[in-house]
């Protein structure tokens, strides 16, 4: 087993990077939707409060959605009680997904200061995943958005199959940035453009990107989403530095996937994605030592490995 304290990789910038970076955990919520056993509420408020302590900005916390739906996530409001209990008012600031209005009431009881919509690319991942049509989505999320901006709420907006949907097959670009705009438009403040099932690659990431900007969408409103399904997600997370775009959403130890995408497998590792940044000099505030040592305490909890390999080269077995 290496020392994460001393294996680091040789800091060499590139040129034509942006200076800092944010990372976007989402850990909590897109690794642990997917999960088939039940983790207990205080293991995942204690691994929320890990996260933040290795210095990541924002934790996606979990999912007001219908219970039946993710029964992973059933325990939302439990959790973020539980957390407020212990970090105190800034819990309420971290993003919870939440796909409708009951989604917001339950969000807003709580007073909570972050949520994410999430629509999809495609007709079939609409109505597999929130029981909508393509266009239904938007009449669903339109009230969610106006009601959380009245009331003060930072909006964010994810997009599903950006790169390829399974039923669908090759996604094209101007249909993402259809469905994107309108979400946009809506009064959601950041767009997350998701690769669901990480079929994209770097010169896809590259079009997708020029082409919002072709409509008027800069890249300080897009976040960039990679699941690692085909180990494309740190060739794309390069695409996407070089393009300007400056937040990318990874998960601790490359949990994730998608319930209602079955080819959906985890998110881009966090770990492995600060391994990048730390080559690159790249600045993102997050220590790649207690990272990899919540993952390996997180994978001892799950009963398997972490799928990164940043956390393999440098943790060793799950403990
Ligand atoms: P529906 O069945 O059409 O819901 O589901 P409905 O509006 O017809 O309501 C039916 C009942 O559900 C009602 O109860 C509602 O109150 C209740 P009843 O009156 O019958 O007793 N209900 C709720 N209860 C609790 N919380 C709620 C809620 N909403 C309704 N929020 C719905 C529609 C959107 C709710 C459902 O499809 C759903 O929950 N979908 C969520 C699926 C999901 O969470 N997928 C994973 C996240 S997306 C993802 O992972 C991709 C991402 O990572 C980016 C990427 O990788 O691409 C973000
Ligand atoms: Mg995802």
């Amino acid at each position: 087993m290496s020392d994460p304290s001393t294996a680091l990789p040789a800091v060499v910038p590139a040129a034509g990077m942006p200076e800092r970076v944010t990372i976007y955990e989402v850990g909590p919520r897109d690794g642990l939707q997917n999960e088939t056993a039940t983790v207990p509420t205080e293991v995942k408020a204690e691994f929320v409060r890990r996260l933040l302590a290795a210095g990541l900005p924002v934790v996606e916390a979990t999912s007001f959605v219908h219970p039946r739906w993710v029964p992973q996530l059933a325990d939302a409001a439990d959790l973020m009680t539980g957390l407020v209990a212990t970090l105190g008012e800034d819990a309420r600031g971290l993003p919870v997904l939440v796909p409708n209005e009951r989604g917001l009431d339950r969000a807003l009881e709580l007073g909570l200061r972050h949520v994410a919509i999430f629509g999809s690319a495609t007709e079939t991942f609409a109505t597999r995943n929130l029981n909508r049509s393509l266009d239904e989505q938007f009449a669903m999320f339109e009230p969610v958005v106006t009601r959380a901006r009245e009331a003060g709420l930072d909006v964010r907006a994810y997009v599903s199959m950006c790169f390829g949907d399974p039923w669908e097959g090759r996604v094209p670009v101007d249909q993402v940035v259809t469905v994107g705009k309108r979400l946009l438009d809506l009064g959601a403040s950041q767009l997350s453009l998701g690769d669901t099932i990480g079929v994209g690659t770097a010169g896809h990431v590259t079009a997708l990107i020029e082409a919002f900007g072709s409509a008027g969408v800069g890249t300080d409103r897009l976040a960039l989403h990679f699941h690692d399904t085909y180990g494309q997600a740190l060739a794309n997370t390069l695409a996407g530095l070089r393009s300007g775009v400056t937040t990318y959403d990874a998960s601790a130890g490359g949990l994730g996937g998608c319930p209602y995408a079955k080819s959906a497998t985890g998110n881009l590792a966090t770990e492995d994605l600060v391994w990048l940044l730390d080559g690159l000099g790249i600045e993102h505030g997050v220590d790649l030592r207690q990272m990899v040592a919540t993952s390996v305490w997180m994978a001892g909890r799950l009963g398997r490995p972490s799928p990164s390999a940043v956390v393999r080269a440098l943790g060793g077995e799950p403990r």
